[in-house]
């Protein structure tokens, strides 16, 4: 079964038992910013899992596009990627575990066709914080899982947050049992021998920790679940990897043909991170070298660094791509619209690293030059970083030059100030973004108003259900995403235009009341994202037109904000729409 199919199959599994497909959020997160890239599916749904209501009701399934980088050295592996896709289904304090099981179970059974034996469960132990999962493992029995398949494990195993704080409960996974040979009498689930592969992880999310670490009990008990597309397709393929498999295979066998050598884990990571710069870059990410551009900076240059071990002329890049976006077009049709951005982007990329890498090569040979005579095996901490950030060597990089020249870095030295430097541009960030302008001039301040009107506007003339994703103001214009399924009619585009600036002639008060969050929510205030806000927030009126919960800053007046004018509406993502605007003073 293609990667494809099994995604239909998922969804139309999880429609028939009552849920409503949702679409995937974008890669990147335009309204979260506690992380740089969705990391799971349960990610966008943060504030339904805590209670707010989802238009779509309490039982959702998509599939999300989701990037970890955590474990970016061990790509090349059978398992590790950094981009996966993930099947989700959702009980929005709807069904708790026993429907959930039933239905994992019958999928995975049933629907895909895999063998009970094949089949083995991990359920939580219980500690001071939440009691033994009897109930689920029960549940299983009661489904159809041996018993001696079903194994306890503590919070390191079975408890699952996004981060340090937030929803978050014990889970049970499901491992398939890929039949290879047990590493020793003690073989389980929880080892990482190969012989078990993680394939679903159903959450019970009854729990909020707190920032100082104490657990209170959310007001409904939800279920969130995440299957690996990837891994599941190589599983039911009766393939070793997700390499083996369409989603890889032509990229795979195309470095094999254009390879001088035969170096499988360059090839691994060739293919992925090419796959991973793709959907970034698909979906809005640009290098550069803080946060999320430098992941994807990082991704490039990692991939670039592999082809030259494989000995693959970089002209060859383009092609590659080219054939990489064709292959993922039939999970992904929006990539061939963007075929040519990203393309130009990692070409571009790829150029400025070919410049930075060889004056970088040269001041790494004389590192190791003083090292040597200096009859030290290490390199300095502070090389690896002058290197890092001058030439925008990963230190991984470093890492492998040092290696390959006999030598070790001192990466303890390296971990220090490269955290230093991360406080300090983390800093530089805080302040950027504060309130969401790019700083406080007269005009991104009457840029933002005018976001809020814009807003105010869409609902009132495309429809109560358009729902702001995300913004982005400079001084000289503004950029504002929405959740919409149609592209603007030219009436639409106008009509929105014409009642921001009646709004704007009418001159309307802003004026900015401070309350608890509950209160805002409950006076209909508009929000983005509930939980990015402190427990008092700001709420900024404009007239009786529009309402948000907002950090501002705000004109005081919307008479000060000129003409504004839509010059372009185009998709941004599926589902989103992106509105650019400027503001004309006469
Ligand atoms: N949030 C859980 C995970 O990422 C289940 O979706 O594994």
């Amino acid at each position: 079964m293609k990667a494809i199919e099994v995604r239909n199959k998922f969804l139309k599994f999880f429609e028939e038992n009552g849920h409503k497909v949702i679409e995937s959020a974008p890669l990147i997160p335009e309204d979260d910013s506690s992380v740089l890239f969705n990391i799971a599916g349960m990610q966008p749904l943060k504030p339904y899992l805590m209670g707010k209501k989802h238009p779509d009701g309490v039982r959702l399934t998509d599939y999300q596009k989701c990037l970890r980088t955590n474990d970016i050295e061990e790509v090349g592996d059978n398992n590790h990627l950094t981009y996966f896709e993930m099947l989700g289904n959702w009980s929005l304090g709807d069904y708790f575990k026993e429907e959930s099981i039933q239905m994992t179970f019958d999928f995975l059974t049933k629907e895909l066709g895999i063998p009970i034996e094949k089949l083995s469960v991990t359920v939580f132990a219980g500690d001071e914080d939440c009691e033994r999962d009897d109930l689920t493992a029960s549940c299983w029995k009661k489904a159809g899982i041996l018993p001696d398949q079903i194994y306890y494990y503590g919070k390191e195993h079975n408890w699952w947050i996004a981060g340090e704080e937030g929803p978050c409960g014990s889970d049970t996974e499901i491992y398939y049992d890929t039949g290879k040979v047990a590493c020793g009498h003690d073989c389980q689930p929880s080892c990482d021998c190969g012989k078990y592969v993680e394939i679903w992880n159903n959450v019970f999310m009854e729990f909020y920790k707190h920032k100082d670490g104490h657990y209170t009990k959310l007001n409904q008990h939800n279920v969130d679940t995440g299957l690996g597309l990837e891994r599941i397709t190589f599983i039911l393929q009766g393939k070793e990897t997700p390499f083996d498999t369409e989603i890889f295979k032509p990229v795979m066998d195309k470095l094999t043909e254009l390879a001088a050598n035969d170096i499988l884990v360059s090839k691994r990571i060739v293919a992925e991170h090419m796959r991973a710069s793709i959907m970034i870059i698909s979906d809005g990410g640009k290098p550069s070298n803080v946060d999320r551009g430098y992941v994807l900076r990082k991704l490039i240059r990692r991939m670039v660094r592999h082809m030259n071990k494989l000995q693959i002329s970089l002209d060859e890049l383009s092609s590659l791509l080219e054939l990489n976006i064709k292959t993922l077009s039939e999970l992904y049709p929006a990539l061939e619209g963007n075929k040519e951005l990203i393309i130009t982007t990692v070409i571009d990329e790829k150029n400025k690293f070919i410049q930075t890498l060889e004056k970088g090569k040269r001041e790494f040979h004389k590192a190791v030059e003083k090292a040597r005579k200096e009859d030290n095996s290490k390199i300095d901490g502070l090389v690896v970083f002058k290197l890092y950030e001058t030439y925008g060597f990963p230190p991984e990089l470093t890492k492998e030059l040092a290696e390959e020249a006999g030598m070790m870095v001192d990466t303890k030295e390296f971990d220090v100030l490269f955290k230093q430097h991360q406080e300090k541009s983390r800093a530089g960030a805080g302040q950027k973004f504060k309130g969401g302008l790019s700083d406080a001039s007269p005009e991104t301040i009457a840029y933002h108003t005018a976001t809020h009107l814009l807003n105010a506007a869409l609902k009132v003339i495309v429809g109560p259900e358009v729902k702001q994703k995300g913004s982005n103001i400079t001084s000289e214009r503004m950029r504002f995403d929405f959740k919409c399924n149609h592209k603007l009619t030219n009436l639409e585009k106008q009509q929105v235009e014409d009642l921001v600036n009646k709004w704007i002639q009418e001159g309307l008060n802003v004026t900015m009341t401070e309350m608890s969050k509950d209160e805002a929510l409950k006076s209909g205030a508009e929000c983005v994202f509930i939980e990015k806000y402190p427990d008092v927030v700001k709420v900024y009126a404009i007239g009786d037109v529009s309402k948000e919960i907002c950090g501002g800053p705000h004109v005081s007046n919307t008479s000060e904000l000129g003409t504004f004018i839509i010059q372009k509406e185009e998709a941004s993502s599926a589902g989103v729409r992106r509105i650019k605007a400027i503001l004309r003073k006469e």
